[in-house]
This record gives C-alpha cells, sequence and structure tokens, in this order.
C-alpha cells in the first residue's frame, strides 16, 4: 500500500469547474491527503517544515494543477523554491525524497493536438513539464508521465465527470500498487493506463 500527497495548486478555485470536479473525485479515495496550497498560504508564507514533514510521509507526490502560462500557477514555483531545500532535498547531503515518485496532475484550455510539435503550441506536454521532470531527478525521484485534461473550455458535463472518476481510478491504483512503474514510465500519459 502507498500514500499520495496531492500539492494543490488553484489561485481562483471559485470559479474554476475543471478542477473543482477533480478535487471532489479524490476526497473519498484511503491514504491520499489533499493539500489545498492556496488555501494553506494566501500570503505565500509557506511553512516549510509542515510541506517537508507531509513529502516525507507520503510515497507519491502529485503536483495537481491548471496550466497557466505554458507551466503551474505561481504557489507551485514558491513551493518549490521554498521547500525543496539543499542539504534536504538534493545536494551531497540532501537524501530526504530518495525513490518517491512524483508526476504533475494538469488541466489545459488547449486541446490535445495543440501539444504536438507540429500543434499551434508547437511543443508537447512532456516537453513544457521538463523543469518538474529535472527537479524530480535532481531530488532522486522517479518522474511519472502527467495525468492530463485537455481543452477544459469546451468539455460537457459528462466528459468532466468520466476525467474526475479517471482521476479517481488513478488514485486508487496508486495507493494499492498497481501501477507497473516501469510500464507507466513508457507512456505519454497516464490516462492511457485508464482508458475504460
Ligand atoms: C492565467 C492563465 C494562463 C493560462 N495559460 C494556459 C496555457 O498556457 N495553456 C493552456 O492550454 N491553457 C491555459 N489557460 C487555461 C487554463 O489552463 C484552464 O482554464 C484551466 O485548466 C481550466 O481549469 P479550471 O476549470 O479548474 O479553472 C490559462 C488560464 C489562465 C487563467
Amino acid at each position: 500500500m502507498s500514500s499520495v500527497l496531492i500539492l494543490f495548486a488553484h489561485p481562483a478555485l471559485e470559479k474554476s469547474r475543471t478542477n473543482r470536479l477533480l478535487l471532489e473525485a479524490c476526497q473519498s479515495v484511503d491514504r491520499v491527503t489533499l493539500n489545498d496550497l492556496y488555501q494553506e498560504y494566501p500570503d505565500f508564507d509557506i511553512d516549510v517544515d509542515r510541506e517537508q514533514r507531509l513529502l516525507l510521509e507520503h510515497d507519491y507526490i502529485l503536483l495537481h494543477h491548471p496550466m497557466y502560462w505554458y507551466s503551474s500557477p505561481a504557489m507551485v514555483k514558491q513551493w518549490e523554491d521554498l521547500v525543496l531545500e539543499h542539504g534536504w532535498a538534493y545536494g551531497r547531503e540532501g537524501k530526504a525524497l530518495v525513490g518517491k515518485k512524483m508526476l504533475n496532475v494538469m488541466t489545459t484550455g488547449g486541446p490535445r493536438k495543440a501539444y504536438e510539435e507540429v500543434g499551434y503550441n508547437r511543443f508537447t506536454i512532456r516537453q513544457f513539464l521538463a523543469p518538474f521532470d529535472q527537479t524530480a531527478y535532481l531530488c532522486n525521484m522517479i518522474y511519472l508521465p502527467p495525468f492530463v485534461v485537455h481543452g477544459t473550455h469546451r468539455l460537457s458535463e459528462p466528459e468532466m465527470h468520466r476525467y474526475a472518476s479517471q482521476y479517481k481510478s488513478l488514485l486508487t491504483m496508486l495507493t494499492t500498487d498497481q501501477i507497473d512503474l516501469e510500464d507507466a514510465k513508457t507512456r505519454r500519459y497516464l490516462n492511457e493506463l485508464l482508458i475504460d
């Protein structure tokens, strides 16, 4: 059995359609801790000890956020800058996160076909996520492909509910160790493991 920490960052949850539903889906899964960063730290004043303690207590670290300007909302960067300290998360003495698994859970306004080298965003999602991939690598974590909900502006209610239920299935698979990590690493998106 594994535990999952969701580091959730949405600066305007009251306006959210998609992430709100995704969040609801994860409330009922055992061994999942939801850490809503904008709610905890409205002034960006992150409690580093609390965050490091949470990281130590969990096996999977999920950075869950909408895509903003081809990356994450600013809170995620603030969290990384303060929490992933030298000598704790990386560096010769920094071994706190070795072997933990990390991935992004992300919603994008743009449709999937826009995130191709020939699409209008010119880069794939994996290319946009390279800084997260390398951050995990530097901290000796295992970086997994993202779970992505594309095209949020045009999603119907049933489609959104389907993604929410896929997210719940993903969390259940992670917490019950039903994911083959070597197979997962070869996928473009973790969504591929959840096709129903
Ligand atoms: C400031 C801002 C920047 C955004 N940047 C992007 C972007 O770079 N690529 C993209 O596909 N969508 C972008 N979007 C659209 C959001 O990703 C989309 O509205 C969000 O994922 C929908 O989730 P929600 O309903 O939970 O808010 C942006 C939205 C905002 C407000």
